[in-house]
C-alpha cells in the first residue's frame, strides 16, 4: 500500500524546524497492524492517543488548580493538538519557538491559550517579543538581573505575573536535579519576591523538584519552603506553581499514584499557608511518557552479537545515557513478535560516533536479523524533543497507533517481552 506522508500544514517555518516534522496521517490499531501495512526505514514514534487523553483527564480531575503542559517534554503537533482538544488551556514554554508553535496550533484549533514563559533566563529581545507580539503575561525569574530586564521590557507590570523560582534545602529522589542550575535560595527568594511586588508585578512563586521525582514528599518540602518565603517577604502571593517533576512509570523507576502527589500538595498547602494561594502545575514527563513508543529497525548485524539500529543516543535514545530508569522493548519480524532463545547484544546507533551505543548489553532473540524491528515503549518524554540531526539522521516522525503493545501486555496478553534497556 502506498505510504501517504504529509508535512503538517502549518504556515510557520519555526514550527517545521522545531518539530522537524513529519506526521503520518494514517491511523493504525496496533504495532502489528502498522507493520502489516509498512516496514518503515526511519525511526517511527507510535503515538497512543487514548493514553494521552487519559493522562490529561487524570491530571485535570485530580490536581487542585490549573494544569499546564511543559511543552519541552514533547512538542510534537499530535501531542499539542490532543492536549488542546482535551481542554488544556495553558502551556509552560521555554523559548519563542515553543511560544510560536503552541500559538500556531491553538489558532488552528480556534482556541485561546495562556503561555507561561518559565525559563528563568531570557534575552531582553525575547521578553519584549513575547509580551508585545504574543501576549505572554507570565514569566519566571530567579535573580535581580532578570528582574531588571523584565522591568525594562514590560510596559504594564500590573497585568504581568512574575514567578520567582526558588529551591528548597532538602534533597529528593529525582533523576535530574534541575536546581543546580536554577532557583534562588530561601533568603534570596524572599528578597526577590518583595522586589517583584514593589515593581508592581503580580508576585508568584514557582519551583521544580527535579525530573522523575518519585517522592511526593518533595512537594510538601517545597510548599513548606514557599510558605516561609512568603512570610519573610511580607507579600501577598498571587499563585504558587508546583512545577513538573511528577514521575512516569519505567521498569526501574516506579511512579507513585498521582493521587499521592495531589494529597501531599493539598495537605502541605493547608498546613503551611493561612490563605491558600491559587495553584498551578506544569508536568511534562508524567503526561506524555507512556503515550509514545519508538519503533526502530535493525540495519546491520555483525558476529559477536553486535547490531546497529537506525536510531541512537544522538536521536530519540539520549536519556538512556543520562538516566537509568529501565525501558522495556519488544522485537518484531514482519508483523509478528520475535521470540525464541535469547542472547546478549551490543546495540549501536547509526552515527559514526563510538559513544553512540546503548549503555548496557541487551538480551534479545538470538535470531535477530537485519530488517527486524525493536519497539521501545515509554518514549514520549525527552526523546524526539531532544533528538539531534547529528550525521544527518532524524528521529521525529510520528504516526498514530491506537494501542500500546506494552500496556496491552501488562493487561495480560501473551506477547513476549524482554526488558531492561
Ligand atoms: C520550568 C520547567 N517546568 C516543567 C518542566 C517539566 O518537567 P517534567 O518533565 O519533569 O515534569 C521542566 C523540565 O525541565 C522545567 O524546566
Amino acid at each position: 500500500m502506498a505510504l501517504f506522508l504529509t508535512v503538517l500544514e502549518v504556515d510557520n517555518e519555526l514550527i517545521k524546524t522545531l518539530t522537524q516534522g513529519r506526521v503520518m496521517t494514517a491511523i493504525y490499531t496496533t504495532t502489528s497492524h502498522l507493520l502489516q501495512q509498512q516496514q518503515p526505514e526511519l525511526p517511527l514514534y507510535l503515538f497512543h492517543r487514548p493514553l494521552l487523553e487519559g493522562n490529561v483527564q487524570r491530571f485535570m480531575a485530580g490536581f487542585p488548580g490549573l494544569v499546564t503542559y511543559a511543552v519541552k517534554a514533547n512538542p510534537n503537533p499530535m501531542i499539542i493538538q490532543t492536549m488542546l482538544e482535551q481542554g488544556m488551556q495553558a502551556f509552560d514554554v521555554a523559548s519563542l519557538a515553543e511560544i510560536e508553535l503552541v500559538q500556531g496550533l491553538a489558532w488552528q484549533a480556534g482556541k485561546r491559550v495562556a503561555l507561561h514563559y518559565h525559563n528563568p533566563i531570557k534575552t531582553e529581545a525575547a521578553i519584549a517579543k513575547a509580551w508585545f507580539d504574543h501576549g505572554v503575561r507570565c514569566f519566571s525569574l530567579d535573580d535581580e538581573l532578570e528582574l531588571e530586564k523584565l522591568k525594562r521590557q514590560v510596559p504594564n507590570p500590573s497585568e504581568t505575573e512574575l514567578s520567582v523560582r526558588f529551591v528548597a534545602p532538602e534533597k529528593h529522589d529525582v533523576q535530574l536535579d534541575l536546581n543546580s542550575k536554577f532557583g534562588a535560595n530561601e533568603t534570596d527568594a524572599a528578597a526577590l519576591l518583595r522586589l517583584v511586588a514593589e515593581a508592581g508585578f503580580k508576585p508568584s512563586l514557582t519551583f521544580h523538584p527535579g525530573t522523575q521525582c518519585t517522592e511526593a514528599k518533595a512537594y510538601s518540602d517545597f510548599i513548606a519552603c514557599a510558605a516561609r518565603i512568603v512570610k519573610a517577604s511580607g507579600v501577598e502571593l498571587h499563585r504558587l506553581n508546583v512545577g513538573g517533576g511528577f514521575a512516569a512509570n519505567y521498569l526501574h523507576s516506579q511512579a507513585p499514584d498521582l493521587n499521592n502527589y495531589f494529597d501531599a500538595i493539598n495537605s502541605a498547602v493547608a498546613e503551611h499557608f493561612d490563605v491558600a494561594p491559587q495553584l498551578v502545575c506544569e508536568p511534562g514527563r508524567a503526561l506524555v511518557n507512556d503515550t509514545v513508543s519508538l519503533l526502530v529497525k535493525v540495519i546491520h548485524r555483525r558476529k559477536g552479537g553486535q547490531v546497529f539500529i537506525n536510531d541512537g543516543v544522538y536521536g530519540g535514545f539520549s536519556e538512556m545515557n543520562i538516566c537509568n530508569m529501565g525501558w522495556p522493548y519488544l522485537c518484531w519480524r514482519g508483523d509478528q513478535p520475535l521470540a525464541g532463545q535469547v542472547a546478549d547484544f551490543t546495540v549501536y546507533g547509526p552515527t559514526c560516533d563510538s559513544v553512540d551505543v546503548m549503555p548496557h548489553h541487551l538480551p534479545m532473540p538470538e535470531q535477530l536479523a537485519v530488517g527486524d524491528y525493536i519497539e521501545v515503549p515509554l518514549m514520549g518524554a525527552y526523546s524526539s524533543s531532544v533528538a539531534t540531526q547529528f550525521n544527518g539522521f532524524q528521529s521525529n516522525t510520528y504516526v498514530q497507533v491506537t494501542q500500546s503493545s506494552y500496556l496491552t501486555i501488562e493487561d495480560g496478553a501473551t506477547m513476549p517481552k524482554v526488558s531492561g534497556l
